[in-house]
């Protein structure tokens, strides 16, 4: 038996999941009129209103019972301390170290890594300032106006996510844009507008191995240096930032435009570092600080604030709570602000790629639910979409509700009608309609027996449908910074519940390793013998329409 399963917190939240599947959260809410201000947090910059999830007080002490069962306080301190707790690669997981501008030293290996970073910001400050402020000159003596992000995975949705939502707070000094696709219409689309005279690539790769975002590069580098007709225009237009200097030098780039990343750094937690150029360059190095700041709020909070009125332990337990003890196996990511655009993409991200494992820390195979599939889109958007899943289907899909109060972009009465469809969503999401109800409506609107007869089941919403809404007081970057570290501290928190090494991603290296083999053979035009018949069936079908159209 798992350890987890054998803690008696555990054992009592399987009886008491069976009890609470029994109940309805309408009723809930009908006998504690206390119920928002029990299971609310308000924190700085944002509120979290988790009172709308299939819970009562002895369900959540019951899941603070695990939360100390599974020692969270003393990883959590591991953690912040540098240890080295992402075991499988021997590393620690430091990004709340390059929000703490405290100058606190953190010695790794016995090397204080606060110095580095340090360095490390100051070098992203001058840089950005001088391409924001035209200083920085292409081969041609023109200023930049354009940065191109060559990056994938960890290394382009941090970035991208931020930048898209603080678009409102660009002065649009410097256009930023994003390759991340190894499909070619992609960097063929963002350099066919380009001038480059003016262009600046930044090469975002913590291995520099990652055959994407090397293919990427070269193309890049093939197209500067077809206009420019001269190497040394590299130097000008080519920047690194990588934790492998070493390739990204031979790769072609200047020693002085590498710039640091560490071992330490999850791909997924980078944004904060010099990963986030882009940001820097894109809003300014003020905003990149008040990002990193926003951040440093909640990591205080995570360090300082008691379990229960931690709001990523919270976040964490809830989702432990609805996936791996109620089977709800999907969560939604419901943004009602349209820079959030990204942002779903960017947590599928996070929370899938750290907790998407089925073998404890121990090795052990995990026989539990871990964490749902994430997955999302802007709220409004997905109204007209897939609600009506979310409210009638047989599967329950938990989600997170994220606006704000104030809105960034004042037109006419929008954010109302916005606000209003944020708030009534979740409340139909958890009280329902029932079929009494609406024959009573349709009746009152003077519809006839038989149509009511017809209709009134098809129109009944069972509710009891778990959310959680944050609502910030508005979006900008220190509310941001505060959002992305919730859930990096929620991610984390669920990884210790589960027993789960969060911060690898084995996961991804086989289809990599068979894809390496693949395109040699198809560049070759052979089938290797080994391949399953349907890979070879493919080949064969590419093979034989590539010769068709000849
Ligand atoms: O393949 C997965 C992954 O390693 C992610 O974890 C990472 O964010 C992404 O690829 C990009 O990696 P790199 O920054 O090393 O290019």
């Amino acid at each position: 038996m798992n350890s987890r399963t054998s803690l008696s917190s555990w054992k009592k939240l399987v009886t008491q999941s069976e009890t609470m599947a029994k109940c309805h959260m309408k009723e809930l809410f009908a006998i504690n009129e206390q119920r928002f201000n029990e299971f609310s947090i308000q924190l700085p910059s944002f509120l979290l209103d988790y009172s709308k999830n299939l819970i009562t007080t002895e369900t959540i002490s019951t899941l603070l019972e695990l939360a100390k069962e599974c020692d969270v306080e003393v990883w959590r301190k591991k953690m912040f301390q540098g240890e080295s707790i992402n075991s499988t690669e021997n590393r620690a997981v430091l990004h709340t170290a390059l929000r703490n501008r405290s100058n606190k030293d953190i010695i790794i290996a016995k090397k204080n890594i606060s110095e580095d970073i340090r360095h490390a910001l100051v070098k992203v400050e001058e840089f950005s300032n001088k391409i924001r402020q035209g200083l920085w000159k292409g081969y041609s003596g023109k200023p930049i106006t354009d940065a191109v992000n060559i990056g994938v995975g960890g290394s382009n949705l941090g970035p991208q996510m931020v930048t898209e939502a603080l678009r409102q707070y660009s002065d649009n000094s410097i256009n930023v844009h994003y390759v991340s696709n190894v499909d070619g219409t992609q960097i063929a689309d963002v350099l066919r507008k380009l001038n480059p005279e003016k262009v600046l690539f930044i090469v975002s790769s913590k291995t520099f191995t990652t055959t994407e975002t090397m293919t990427n590069a070269k193309t890049a580098m093939k197209w500067l240096t077809a206009s420019s007709f001269d190497n040394k225009a590299i130097k000008k237009h080519f920047v690194a930032v990588s934790s492998n200097k070493k390739n990204a030098i031979s790769f072609g780039i200047e020693e002085n435009n590498v710039f640091d990343m560490w071992d330490w750094v999850g791909g997924r937690f980078s944004l904060w570092s010099a990963i986030g150029l882009p940001i820097a360059i894109d809003l300014g190095f003020d905003k990149f600080i008040a990002l990193l700041d926003g951040a440093n709020d909640i990591d205080n909070h995570f360090c300082f604030a008691p379990l229960e009125s931690n709001a990523p332990v919270i976040l964490a337990l809830l989702s432990v709570w609805n996936c791996t003890f109620l089977g709800h196996q999907s969560q939604a990511i419901l943004p009602y602000d349209q820079s959030l655009h990204r942002l779903s993409a960017y947590l599928q991200q996070a929370e899938m790629e750290s907790n998407g494992k089925s073998v404890s820390w121990d090795g052990d195979d995990i026989d539990y639910a871990t964490v749902p599939t994430i997955w999302g889109e802007l709220g409004i958007n997905g109204q007209h979409a897939f609600y009506q899943y979310l409210h009638q289907s047989n599967n329950i899909v938990p989600a997170d509700f994220i606006g704000s109060v104030e809105t960034v972009t004042p037109v006419n009465n929008h954010h109302n009608t916005l606000l209003s469809n944020f708030l009534a969503q979740t409340q139909a999401l958890m009280q329902g309609v029932n079929k009494g109800q609406i024959c009573l409506d349709l009746k009152a609107k003077g519809y006839t027996d038989e149509y009511i007869e017809k209709v009134s089941s098809h129109k009944v919403h069972k509710g009891n449908r778990p959310t959680n809404t944050i609502l910030l007081k508005r979006l900008e970057p220190r509310s941001l910074g505060s959002l992305i570290a919730l859930y990096e501290h929620k991610i984390f928190v669920q990884g210790i519940i589960l027993k789960i090494c969060s911060f690898d991603q084995w996961g991804v290296e086989l289809g990599k390793s068979l894809a390496h083999k693949i395109q040699k053979e198809l560049e070759g035009k052979e089938i290797n013998a080994g391949h399953d018949s349907s890979t070879k069936g493919l080949m064969n079908f590419i093979y034989s329409t590539l010769e068709n159209t000849k």
